[in-house]
């Protein structure tokens, strides 16, 4: 973990060397409850930031619908509480779940608006610039298209033979290092892929006041393919795919969100190392 950031003060501001003077520790922060003189000086002496990115749609009768997005909302925020490093900015937390449409609470972007969000999110944050940027997914249904997302942006550059000036990062945030081996450990049986017992053990450790309980049958959900709403409906009536919620708990919870968040902050330091290749 890198730790090298140090305190900084700035009196620089940019209409006028004879107005207000700011003094911030700037090394760990939450985008939105920051002020703009504030970030204007963290990119002074770093330039990464992540997103947590997810998806606002049905989890199954226990899990909530927010799971998607509070799972790395949760996870980022535990790294900005236990790192010197990590800058949070606001949770992306509508993504492409067009097929979770036919349960009620559902609110999806079709992909080609979801893509559009993410590119405006990116020349936003450039703009200022933030070169690294790394957004931590708790969706499957969106990786194809931030992916897709990333590639538009890029093209840009490249069809304009320019150099890009920042880079973009996708994780999962079942796919920090480490985590999905404990995530097999936990649930060695019945984790499934959609509404899967580790995501509703984040929730449920970090929202203890809304812990669903329900009776689900059968136990382990049906697998299947991903298809449009109706059909999805169909084939998994209760929303689950493979999976057996029942056996979350508060405390797995809270241990996948200490090594997860311990795992980020890794992560996002290494990102923030990453050189930039030099171009000729
Ligand atoms: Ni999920």
């Amino acid at each position: 973990m890198m730790r090298s950031l140090t305190k900084v003060s700035v009196s620089r501001p940019p209409w006028g060397p004879n107005s207000i003077r700011y003094q911030y520790d700037v090394r760990t922060m939450i985008l939105a409850l920051s002020s703009w003189p504030e970030i204007e000086q963290r990119i002074q002496i770093c330039r990464t930031v992540v997103i947590p990115i997810g998806s606002n749609e049905q989890h199954g009768p226990t899990g909530l619908l927010g799971t998607d997005w509070l799972c790395p909302e949760v996870i980022a925020h535990e790294a900005h509480r236990l790192s010197d490093t990590v800058l949070v900015a606001p949770t992306f937390n509508i993504g492409m779940a067009q097929h979770h449409l036919g349960f009620a609470g559902t609110i999806s972007l079709r992909p080609s608006t979801f893509q559009a969000a993410i590119c405006d999110w990116v020349e936003s944050l450039s703009r200022h610039g933030f070169q690294r940027i790394y957004f931590l997914n708790g969706h499957g249904g969106n990786v194809a298209s931030i992916e897709a997302a990333f590639s538009e942006i890029y093209s840009k550059y490249s069809f304009g033979a320019l150099h890009c000036p920042f880079m973009l990062k996708l994780r999962c945030w079942w796919q920090l290092p480490g985590i999905g081996a404990f995530a097999d450990q936990l649930f060695p049986t019945g984790h499934g892929s959609h509404a899967t017992p580790s995501e509703i053990a984040i929730t449920q450790s970090a929202y203890p006041a809304s812990i669903k309980s329900a009776v689900v049958t059968p136990r382990v959900a049906p697998n299947g393919p991903i298809r449009d709403a109706f059909d999805y409906r169909a084939r998994f009536p209760d929303g689950r795919i493979g999976s057996d919620p029942l056996l979350a708990s508060v405390e797995k919870g809270a241990q996948l969100i200490a090594k997860s968040a311990d795992a980020l902050i890794r992560d996002f330091d290494e990102f923030t190392r990453e050189p930039f290749v030099k171009c000729s």
